[in-house]
């Protein structure tokens, strides 16, 4: 290879910098570049004109077809004007997972002086332009001692991936079953409100990530992040398993018509949320091996009852999937902000999510 510099009108960069960041992309890399010049119009969003003189000159680029396993060096750069790589140096592997509860003063105050997360969870990277603005929508009721454990895992995580996020922590108030469903439905709807989120991640409070190769931005399929529960032995308990952690673009959700919201009670809505993307022709992700690793915070269902009529809705799935969900759904929140996240609090009934009995 010789000179591996590339001058572009925008930018001058080290030809390096871009076989790291793409190698970061392997998949990208391996379905549609041909060329260095079409790789750095593809990373850098804009269709810049090398004048035909596509790079390397003469060689053959798949020579720069690495395997999409590798990590950017430790020494790599970044360039505030490009997107975040998705595999970086900071990301390294199996984390320390420690469930001791703790105040969560203590975190606020962590998080706040020393990690930099404005004031209602908000955060989003310096040196390089986040790929995914992403809302993690926390459906609660009751375990206010997971949230500080959850957010002391999360937040150095999602930092060292480079991804703009915010907390969005929707309890459900009143004496009606829980509808963890229904409640992401509020807090997708709530969150786009602040800003236009991209990426929408589905997270149960009691769910902590084991590794930071976990990657939590979106893709062109639905992604289901918790593969491997300690709790399931580290076995996926049935291929369509979509419960735990789970992610969809703003553009998919919306296609999907949402969670259904008749799921009161827990257990089903996570199967019916398999089915909504199947039936739209999509189909689900999962990260490979030890990458899909979490940890569940012990607890009973406290309470919680388990959702009985659950198995003749999914029965339905299809018929459902386009009279419940965003477009039946009804509420009135109460709002507030804490340090860490959005509280969006909502007393909910089945009145107000209608739907003709099925
Ligand atoms: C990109 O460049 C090609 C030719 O080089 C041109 O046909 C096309 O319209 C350009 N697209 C944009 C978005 O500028
Ligand atoms: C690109 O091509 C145009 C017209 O063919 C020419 O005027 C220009 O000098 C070329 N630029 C470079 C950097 O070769
Ligand atoms: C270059 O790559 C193509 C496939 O992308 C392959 O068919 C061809 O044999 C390669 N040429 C050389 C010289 O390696
Ligand atoms: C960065 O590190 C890699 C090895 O990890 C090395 O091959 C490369 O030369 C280094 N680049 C710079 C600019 O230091
Ligand atoms: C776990 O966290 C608690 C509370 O922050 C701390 O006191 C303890 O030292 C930690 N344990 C380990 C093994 O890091
Ligand atoms: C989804 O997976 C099925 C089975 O593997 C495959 O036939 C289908 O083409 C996939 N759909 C998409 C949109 O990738
Ligand atoms: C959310 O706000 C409500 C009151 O609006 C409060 O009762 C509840 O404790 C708050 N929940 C969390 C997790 O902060």
């Amino acid at each position: 290879m010789k000179c591996a510099c590339v001058n572009l009108p925008f930018l001058v960069v080290s030809a390096n910098t871009y076989f790291f960041m793409v190698q970061a992309q392997g998949i990208m890399l391996r379905d549609n570049v041909r060329t260095i010049g079409q790789m750095i119009r593809l990373y850098t969003n804009k269709n810049s004109t090398l004048n035909g003189t596509d790079y390397p000159d003469g060689t053959n680029s798949s020579e720069y077809l690495v395997q999409p396993t590798t990590y950017l060096p430790e020494n790599f750069s970044y360039a505030q004007n490009l997107p975040c790589p998705e595999r970086l140096p900071s990301m390294k592997g199996l984390m320390e997972v420690n469930m001791t509860e703790i105040p969560m003063e203590e975190i606020e105050l962590k998080f706040s002086k020393i990690f930099d997360i404005e004031f209602g969870g908000h955060w989003k990277p310096k040196d390089c332009r986040p790929r995914w603005k992403v809302a993690i929508l926390i459906p609660f009721r009751n375990r206010h001692e997971h949230l500080p454990i959850l957010f002391q895992h999360l937040i150095p995580m999602l930092q060292r991936q480079r991804l703009q996020f915010a907390f969005y922590v929707i309890e459900q108030s009143g004496s009606q079953p829980f509808n963890r469903a229904m409640l992401f439905n509020v807090g997708f709807l709530e969150a786009m409100k602040d800003l236009d989120w991209d990426c929408l991640i589905f997270h149960d409070v009691d769910h902590i990530p084991e590794n930071d190769r976990n990657y939590y931005g979106c893709g062109q399929m639905p992604r289901h992040f918790a593969a491997k529960l300690d709790k399931y032995m580290y076995i996926l308990p049935y291929s369509e398993f979509f419960g735990g952690v789970s992610g969809l673009t703003v553009d998919q959700f919306r296609k999907i018509n949402g969670f259904p919201n008749a799921f009161w009670g827990w257990g089903g809505e996570d199967d019916d949320l398999w089915n909504r993307v199947h039936y739209a022709g999509l189909n689900v992700t999962r990260p490979e091996g030890e990458i899909g690793k979490y940890k569940s915070i012990p607890h009973h269902h406290r309470g919680e009852v388990q959702f009985l009529g659950r198995y003749k809705l999914l029965r339905y799935s299809k018929e459902r999937q386009h009279l419940d969900g965003l477009n039946n759904l009804h509420y009135s929140p109460l709002v507030s902000l804490s340090s860490l996240y959005k509280n969006i609090t909502v007393d909910l009934h089945p009145e107000l999510a209608p739907i003709a009995d099925y």
